[in-house]
């Protein structure tokens, strides 16, 4: 396993990070504590969860992924072997809290003190904004509508109320996710002038159908010491070639719940992932590695955060750090990037 700092802390995170949202809905907690078990003994030691999954989101299982953690904590008694990301959900839906914005201290105390009741330990490592309060382009939206009554709670209310966290001792670091390059500069800006704890990391979508991210984030990423953890790193599985030519495996994620992933799902997805297909094949590597070893040379990815339903995959992603990925392949899936530049942003 590869390790880098998590932001400018002293925090050693493995470049691949253990994602756990499917437990609790398509994976049983057997299921998680095999992949918690395996992935540890590989050398996984960071591990991302949210108070929102499992997912698809659901009232009846949200919170469940969390528990699952929690019951692999307590009977392992491994808690401190794991950096642990966590995630306060953003503006919501009416069973979180009443629903609206998240972000005040009476919401944000609750929220925390419930994921570490859920999760059985009594801090976080890095506890994560899911996504901003404000109407902003995430989630792949385009085109931006600005309102300027809208509100919001301000960014350095949000700091003091995590600073506040920080000195109780019940979360270590902090981070974003979903954000923009504004709202990154703005907290790391407000936290520098301030005295406020700065953001270590920024949890956004990043893998070869969307390289959005190097636009204009990735220069704030290195410069700032604020790496990006890279979710959705096969694009939901279209990086693994596993829907090529029109092949739709039995229990998979969009054979499950084609309507509520469609993210991926777009004009150019099938000839960009062709494309790619056919480097991998040219020379003789695993396609689904490729796609995941890409993500994790980026100098500006901290972690790369994979997802998996099964223990083969579990294996294979994970496998991905020991593979190389020569000048030549680079090369070639950049002439592929300029023919079809970010399909799914
Ligand atoms: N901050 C956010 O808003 C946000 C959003 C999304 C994800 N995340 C985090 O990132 C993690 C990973 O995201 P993701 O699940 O979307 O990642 P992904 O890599 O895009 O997709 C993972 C899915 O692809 C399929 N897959 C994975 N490995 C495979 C393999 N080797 N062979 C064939 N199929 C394979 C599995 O689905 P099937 O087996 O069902 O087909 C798996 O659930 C999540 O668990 C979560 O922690 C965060």
């Amino acid at each position: 396993m590869n390790y880098k700092k998590l932001g400018n802390t002293d925090i050693n995170v493995s470049t691949i990070c253990l994602g756990t949202m499917t437990w609790g809905e398509q994976n049983t907690q057997d299921e998680g504590f095999e992949q918690m078990d395996f992935a540890l003994d590989r050398g996984v030691n960071f591990w991302d969860t949210a108070e929102l999954y499992s997912v698809p989101p659901k009232e009846e299982t949200f919170g469940k992924t969390e528990i699952i953690i929690g019951n692999w904590f307590e009977k392992t008694k491994k808690r401190n072997k794991v950096i642990l990301a966590t995630k306060v959900a953003g503006p919501s839906r009416k069973y979180i809290r009443g629903g609206g914005n998240n972000y005040t201290l009476n919401k944000m105390t609750e929220a925390l003190d419930n994921s570490l009741k859920r999760l059985k330990t009594d801090y976080i490592d890095l506890y994560q904004l899911h996504w901003p309060e404000r109407n902003t382009n995430m989630f792949g939206k385009l085109g931006y509508v600005h309102d300027e009554n809208e509100e919001w709670n301000k960014f350095e209310d949000i700091l003091d109320h995590l600073s506040k966290f920080i000195k109780d001792g019940k979360i270590r670091d902090i981070g974003l996710s979903n954000e923009t390059p504004w709202g990154v500069s703005r907290y790391l800006n407000l936290a520098e002038n301030n005295n406020l704890p700065r953001m270590m990391s920024v949890q956004n979508p990043y893998s070869l159908l969307n390289r959005s991210y190097e636009v204009g984030l990735a220069e704030i990423s290195i410069r700032d010491k604020v790496g990006l953890l890279a979710y959705s790193p096969l694009a939901s599985g279209y990086l693994t070639g596993k829907y090529r030519n029109n092949q739709m495996p039995k229990n998979s994620r969009l054979e499950r719940d084609g309507d509520f992933w469609t993210r991926y799902n777009k004009p150019n997805t099938v000839k960009a992932v062709d494309n790619y297909y056919e480097i991998s094949k040219k020379h003789d590597l695993n396609f689904t590695k490729m796609s995941i070893k890409f993500c994790e040379i980026q100098p500006f990815i901290t972690s790369v955060i994979i997802g998996a339903t099964s223990m083969d995959q579990l294996k294979t992603n994970i496998e991905s750090v020991n593979i190389n990925l020569t000048d030549e392949v680079i090369s070639e899936i950049n002439e592929v990037q300029k023919i079809y530049p970010n399909p799914c942003p």
